[in-house]
């Protein structure tokens, strides 16, 4: 990354005080100072509690060197940082609390303005109208929403349509979703599209299916309250996961701008088959974790964790068989998997190809594995491919080897986090990697009959111990196709 010189911002984050920016938003605009590719710019704190600048700079002193890296924070570079952050006593869904804002950000009417709502998405429409009604809207400015934009279609088109009033230029709208900033996920456009190797065999004639994994160990770590509420459909299926598999299946696009690739995202998710109710059953499985161990560490139960009802009948893990309708992948299953309190967090995306054509080698030369393909986002990135090669000896024996591009040992440098990534795209005005109104609300267009025909059939999700793959019912989804988890392969 390159520092932009003639870049001067303010960046007003709102819920200055939450989780989100304590732990990510403020670390990544610190580490991108620590690179010094931050342009000049001022980060406005914003919360409903009175606080001088001061307090305001020692809470986030205290902040980073919790969840910053080992080492990276340092005297010089903070004291610098500081010098940045400001803070704002304003409510910010009440328009009357907005002087102290009105008078900072008045001070520089030519910054690049940035609005950041790491707040409760309900409060997205009134924070955005008040922000117009103080008359903080200039032509650039910006206003970042994080997920999750809404907990079902007509929830996300009210959230959509409340921002579009105050801000009706689709363009200021940047949408978040994180894993559009990992670094391997952007390596998936660099394999498929600066490669002339894969993209012919890239469809329906050579992949036998595809697989995308989003294992965590963790569990829902003091979320409860909005967790058990959300569930792992709404949680990770609806964005993140959904997002990869358009990364993976769409069509090259024209550009790599935003336009083009969006374009190309949201024909994708049209072309989602949608499960009716009656193959809910076939083509996906809830479960919810029990008590376990991971690591050798006694885990919880899931319904005793803090703020989840006794009787929760919330997802923690779902997986589904999608299919895409479309020339390019018509007959071939896109199998995929996320959940909590897995046995190790894990995340993949695997391109399983079809067999060979016809067995030349005698039977002793031993079992041919299809080609696979494993793109590893977390953790160590990585890129494999899955090959028969000769076991070296007299006599034809053959083994599955990989070949194995280990992207940390390859560069050796640090890799960005997703946010900084995102956050200098922000403030550059570069909204490639953010999701359009359209693409939220088609996601939700297939998500929403899922999670209507489970509540219509009121099963209870199936249960799976802490630190394993999930329900033995995930098994059985892909085993039930002859496939196999790629897990179980390895
Ligand atoms: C968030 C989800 O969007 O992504 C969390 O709300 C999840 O539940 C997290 O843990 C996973 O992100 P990452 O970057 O750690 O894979």
């Amino acid at each position: 990354m390159s520092a932009t010189a003639s870049i001067d911002f303010d960046m007003v984050v709102i819920g200055a005080n939450g989780d989100l920016a304590r732990r990510k938003l403020l670390p990544s605009l610190y580490l991108l100072d620590l690179d010094s590719v931050l342009p000049p710019g001022r980060i406005i704190g914003v919360t409903r509690h009175a606080l001088s600048t001061e307090a305001y700079r020692e809470e986030v002193a205290e902040h980073l060197r919790i969840h910053l890296p080992e080492g990276a924070f340092r005297d010089d570079v903070w004291q610098r940082f500081a010098e940045r952050l400001v803070y704002a006593h304003v409510s910010a869904a009440d328009r009357a609390s907005y002087g102290p804002l009105e008078s900072l950000l008045g001070e520089r009417p030519d910054a690049e303005r940035v609005f950041y709502l790491s707040t409760p998405p309900q409060l997205y429409g009134a924070i955005s109208q008040a922000v117009r009604e103080a008359g903080l809207i200039t032509d650039s400015t910006r206003i970042v929403l994080e997920k999750p934009i809404g907990h079902d279609l007509a929830s996300a088109q009210a959230i959509n349509h409340a921002v579009a009033n105050a801000f009706p230029n689709e363009d200021q709208i940047y949408r978040i979703d994180h894993y559009l900033g990992k670094e391997t996920v952007q390596n998936l456009m660099a394999l498929r599209f600066g490669n002339a190797l894969f993209e012919p065999m890239w469809r329906a004639e050579h992949v036998d299916h595809v697989q995308i994994t989003v294992a965590e160990s963790i569990g829902i770590e003091g979320r409860g309250s909005y967790y058990d509420h959300a569930g792992a459909l709404r949680d990770m299926v609806q964005n993140h996961i959904l997002q990869l598999l358009c990364l993976v299946a769409m069509e090259p696009p024209a550009r790599l701008d935003q336009t083009s690739i969006r374009e190309e995202k949201i024909k994708v998710l049209r072309a989602l088959r949608p499960i009716a109710e009656r193959d809910v059953h076939d083509k996906t499985v809830r479960g919810q974790y029990r008590a376990g161990a991971i690591d050798g560490q006694p885990v919880k139960h899931y319904l005793d964790e803090d703020r989840v009802a006794p009787d929760s009948t919330t997802e923690t893990f779902v997986a589904i068989k999608a299919e895409i309708d479309n020339w390019r992948w018509a007959g071939v299953p896109f199998y995929l998997r996320t959940g909590k309190r897995m046995q190790q967090r894990q995340s993949e995306i695997v391109i399983h190809f079809r067999a060979v054509p016809h067995r030349l080698f005698a039977d002793k030369a031993g079992a041919i594995q299809d080609n696979r393909l494993v793109i590893r986002l977390q953790p160590n990135e990585s890129i494999r491919l899955g090959m028969m090669v000769k076991v070296p000896g007299i006599g034809m024996k053959l083994r599955a080897e990989d070949l194995n591009l280990n992207l940390a040992e390859t560069f050796k440098q640090r890799t960005p986090g997703a946010y900084e990534r995102l956050l200098l795209d922000v403030i550059r005005g570069n909204a490639t990697l953010f999701m359009h109104r359209e693409e939220v609300e088609t996601a939700w267009r297939w998500i929403e009959p899922i999670l209507d025909a489970w509540s219509e059939r009121g099963d209870a999700p199936r249960a799976y111990m802490a630190g394993t793959w999930g329900p033995s019912e995930s098994i059985a989804l892909v085993v039930r196709d002859d496939r196999a988890w790629s897990e179980q392969l390895t």
